[in-house]
């Protein structure tokens, strides 16, 4: 155990505040993992259970799942909390509805929230001891005006397609954060207009019925791209008890 205790540091980092909470966020873009890849992603850098969850994978998503999996990595061992952790230990395991809890093996402590993303090989996590937190990530695609009429709230317009992926990673964020994902419909999430540095307010405004804890729920939210590349945050303060 010596090289393989520590992740090289490659990725991106960065540290936002929202709603007054401190958020971290590590993405990972496919060249990155590439490069990663070539030196090997190391079987100890991974725990028992990611390596068998690979294994089911195509090749495009073992390469999405990896990226997601080592920017977490990154992520938790930069947390004091966790500074001599092996990246090996940590892990995101499934709960309700999908959402990810982080597993950090042989620590029985309290655990931040984590959200994670994947798309077209650029793997994020995002991680935060307050509140509730979703992350998206989204690379632009043809058509993406044809979900328009499922994205749009009321009274919410998106003229340029930078406002749709923005929209979007938002909007989904803000899902992955309540904890429902795409259960509940994209347009019950009002994200409002975006200052400079990127931040929006974001509301949820709950109908479904099994969702339906609170009327409305107000959150901080943020945008912004690498290489194209949408990304965004949402966090709100507080949240049903359970998510
Ligand atoms: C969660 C969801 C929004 C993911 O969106 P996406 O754009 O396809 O994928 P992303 O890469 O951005 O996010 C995927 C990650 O979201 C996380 N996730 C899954 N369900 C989640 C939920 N309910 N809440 C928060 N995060 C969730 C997972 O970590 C997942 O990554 P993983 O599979 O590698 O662990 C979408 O798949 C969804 O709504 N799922 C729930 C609905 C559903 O599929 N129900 C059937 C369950 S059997």
């Amino acid at each position: 155990m010596t090289e393989d205790r520590k992740l090289p540091l490659i990725g991106e980092r960065r540290r936002i505040t929202l709603n007054g909470a401190s958020i971290g966020i590590a993405w990972i873009r496919p060249e990155q993992l590439a490069a990663w890849s070539s030196g090997r992603v190391a079987d100890s850098w991974l725990a028992p259970e990611e390596i068998a969850g690979l294994e089911a994978l195509s090749e495009r998503s073992v390469a999405d799942r990896l990226a997601s999996r080592l920017a977490l990595k990154l992520l938790v061992s930069e947390e004091d909390a966790f500074a001599d952790v092996a990246p090996g230990r940590i892990a995101a395991r499934p709960g309700e509805h999908g959402r990810p809890d982080l597993v950090v093996a042989g620590v029985t402590a309290l655990m931040p929230r984590i959200s994670l993303s994947h798309s077209a090989g650029w793997g994020a996590a995002a991680l935060c001891w307050e509140g509730a937190l979703g992350i998206d990530v989204q690379h632009p695609r043809r058509g993406m005006r044809r979900v328009l009429p499922r994205l749009l709230a009321p009274g919410e317009f998106a003229e340029v397609d930078d406002d749709i992926v923005a929209l979007w990673v938002l909007k989904e964020a803000a899902l992955k954060a309540w904890g429902s994902g795409l259960d509940l419909p994209l347009r019950d999430v009002v994200v409002g207009p975006r200052d400079d540095a990127g931040q929006a307010t974001v509301r949820m405004s709950l109908a479904a019925s099994e969702w339906d804890a609170h009327a409305s729920l107000v959150g901080g939210g943020m945008f912004w791209r690498d290489s194209g590349v949408g990304m965004g945050i949402a966090h709100f303060p507080s949240a049903r008890e359970d998510i």
